[in-house]
């Protein structure tokens, strides 16, 4: 009889199955679904990614196995895109790693820090991979903090949970909710975890996808947070490369000397060309200023943005116009489920607040990863079934 391990069983069960059971049924049947609901963006890399891509990855070289932290160059270039754009300096040697995508680096920072039983403090609702991926998976124990509307989608820092915690985890640019914080909130942050000896696990991935002027800082512009917190980063969303698998950890060296210990039992680093077209992307900024290409995704967003936000509240759904991130955190009331079911009757796909834990009950998540036209057309849908 072969059985899951303990860490798998107390996974918890996959809320969206039955949703992908419908979706396939609604496919086979050749209707057509506006899927709003994923994260991965339906716009091209920049055209110098790809010309990288095509021009790196044909050289034989850049086929062998990568250092496990990543080659110098990257790690140089992630240093000097740091301290372009957020003005933070790092040391390539000891404080930069390479990722096989943020998810992955989010996954292993806790299998290095966390022994069975210890508790880790993971916002919720939130992207998925800090509860399960990371904390379980560790052996960790999940406790929840509660990401509430009145509290703009932050922790309330006075009523944290658990003091005992090793590590917490944060995420601003924010998935679901579109939320952002500031630098006081951040220094805020720092205070607390350096007086609990907490460790800040700052999830950065939508820093470049902004609107309206809004600036995301990183973590680590804050003093004294070198001491606690390390920040992980993504080509993903800022060049549009999620297929690519490339991102990064910066931060306190021990933090990354723990990620590195155990990512080189785990995996071999991202290969060397996308690494190399990686250094392109972030060269690409100019002291710390986007490309026209980082600042156009953003405004093709924006006008996105605009257009479902505005029609959505023309509806009566309640909704805000987030300052940075893809996704509309829409208040639906209620069982996010039901509600995402009606939507898909009408042949539109969003993600139900609940998948991303139970204060994201009430909500539902539209991501504006499709065109305008399309997102015209989802619109129509909605108002016929709302
Ligand atoms: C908040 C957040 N962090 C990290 C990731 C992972 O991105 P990647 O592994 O592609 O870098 C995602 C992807 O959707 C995300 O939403």
């Amino acid at each position: 009889m072969i059985e899951f391990s303990e860490r798998v069983k107390r996974l918890p069960p996959y809320i969206f199955a039955e949703l992908e059971k419908i979706i396939n049924e609604k496919k086979r049947l050749g209707l057509d679904i506006i899927s709003l609901s994923i994260g991965d963006p339906d716009l091209p890399p920049p055209p110098f990614v790809l010309e990288a891509l095509r021009e790196e990855s044909s050289n034989p070289k850049n086929h062998n196995y990568s250092l496990s932290q990543g080659e110098p160059e990257f790690r140089e270039a992630v240093a000097e895109w740091y301290k372009g754009r957020f003005g933070v300096d790092l040391d390539p040697k000891r404080e930069v790693i390479a990722l096989i995508g943020s998810k992955e680096g989010v996954a292993n920072i806790t299998r290095a820090f966390i022994n069975p039983g210890d508790r880790v403090l993971v916002p919720n609702p939130a992207y998925p991979v800090y509860a399960n991926g990371g904390t379980i998976l560790s052996g960790g124990v999940p406790v929840p903090v509660p990401l509430l509307e009145e509290n703009e989608f932050k922790p309330d820092l006075t009523s944290l949970p658990d003091t005992e915690a090793k590590i917490l985890f944060l995420n601003y640019p924010n998935n679901p909710t579109g939320a952002v914080v500031d630098k006081p909130y951040l220094e805020e942050v720092v205070e607390f975890a350096r007086k609990r000896n907490i460790v800040v696990c700052y999830d950065n991935a939508y820093s470049e996808v902004t609107f309206d002027g809004y600036k995301a800082p990183s973590i680590l512009e804050v003093d004294g947070a070198m001491d606690v917190a390390v920040e992980f980063h993504t080509c993903s969303k800022t060049f549009n490369m999620t297929g690519d698998r490339i991102g990064f950890a910066v931060g306190n060296s021990k933090l990354i000397e723990g990620l590195l210990k155990v990512k080189s039992q785990v995996d071999s680093g991202p290969p060397i060309y996308v690494q190399k077209a990686a250094v392109r992307a972030l060269r690409s900024y100019a002291n710390g200023e986007p490309p026209e290409y980082v600042k156009q995704v953003n405004r093709t967003y924006a006008e996105r943005r605009d257009l479902l936000v505005e029609k959505l509240n023309s509806l009566g759904l309640k909704c805000k116009r987030p300052l940075a991130t893809f996704y509309i955190w829409l208040r639906c009331g209620g069982d996010s489920m039901k509600f995402a079911m009606k939507l898909l009757d009408a042949g539109v796909l969003v993600t139900p607040g609940i998948g991303f834990g139970e204060h994201g009950e009430g909500y539902v998540r539209f991501s504006i990863t499709q065109s305008t036209e399309r997102i015209k057309e989802a619109c129509e849908r909605i108002e016929e079934v709302i």
